[in-house]
Order: structure tokens, then C-alpha cells, then sequence
């Protein structure tokens, strides 16, 4: 169990890089979005982050439900933006109208990090 619980927040580290990192890198830019990482990267945090609170729950560890509710709702709200950017992306409009998704997802990704570590 603990050897799962390492691969799963190995996973959870590197969703979070290809949210936020993706975000810090492309957040000037007006169009060409590398809209898949981050699209792939809020799949990730959510499998992985549910994956995290199942292990917990098997083990003895206390957990915050309140925190979990408020990192599911933000995370959903990621996987929303991120989702709807790369469908627009993927119709061939990978332009500067996908830019307020984009920034919604890395905005609301950097929330969490922060959500995560302070509370
Ligand atoms: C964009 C989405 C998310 C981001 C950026 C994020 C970020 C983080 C970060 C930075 C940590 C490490 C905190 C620390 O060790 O102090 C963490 C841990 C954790 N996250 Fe998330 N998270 C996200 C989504 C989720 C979701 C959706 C869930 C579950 C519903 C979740 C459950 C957990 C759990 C259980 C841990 C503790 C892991 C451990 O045992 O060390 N996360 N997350």
C-alpha cells in the first residue's frame, strides 16, 4: 500500500507540472496551446487525486473531507476548462478565444497547489 501510494503521488506531482507548468510557459501567448498537457494533466490529478483518497481511506490515515470536497469541486472546474479547450482546439480553433480556458485551468490549477500545501 505504501508503494501505492509513492506511484500515485508521483502521478498526482506530474499532472500538477503539466497543468501549471504548461500554464507559466503559455500564459502570454494568443493561440497555439499545448491545450493536450493540460487537458491530460487535469484527467490526471483527478484519477490520481480519487486514487489518493481510496488508499487513504484503506489505511488509517485522518482525512479532511472538507478539503478533498473543495480540491474535487476546483479540480472538476479544471478538467471543464481544459476539456472544452481542447475540443475547440481540436475543431481546428487553437486560437486566441481558447485563451480564457486555458487560463481558467492553470488560474484554478495554481489554486489548488495552494489549497493543498496551506490548509
Ligand atoms: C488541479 C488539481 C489538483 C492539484 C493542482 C493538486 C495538488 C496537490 C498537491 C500540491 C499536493 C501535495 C500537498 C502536500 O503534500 O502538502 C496534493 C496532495 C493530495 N491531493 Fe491533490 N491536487 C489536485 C486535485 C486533487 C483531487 C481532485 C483530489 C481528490 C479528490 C486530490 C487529493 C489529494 C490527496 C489525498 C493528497 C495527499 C497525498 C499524500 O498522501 O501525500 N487532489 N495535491
Amino acid at each position: 500500500m505504501e508503494f501505492l501510494h509513492s506511484v500515485l503521488v508521483v502521478g498526482h506531482m506530474i499532472g500538477l507540472a503539466a497543468i501549471v507548468g504548461t500554464f507559466l510557459l503559455q500564459m502570454r501567448k494568443n493561440g497555439d496551446f499545448a491545450v493536450l498537457a493540460i487537458f491530460g494533466g487535469a484527467i490526471t490529478q483527478l484519477v490520481t487525486g480519487l486514487a489518493l483518497v481510496g488508499v487513504a481511506e484503506m489505511g488509517d490515515g485522518d482525512l479532511n473531507y472538507a478539503k478533498i470536497g473543495t480540491k474535487l469541486v476546483i479540480a472538476l472546474a479544471v478538467f471543464v476548462a481544459a476539456l472544452l479547450a481542447w475540443l475547440k482546439a481540436r475543431k481546428g480553433t487553437n486560437d486566441r478565444s481558447i485563451k480564457p480556458f486555458f487560463h481558467a485551468a492553470g488560474g484554478l490549477a495554481l489554486v489548488n497547489v495552494v489549497l493543498a500545501v496551506f490548509w
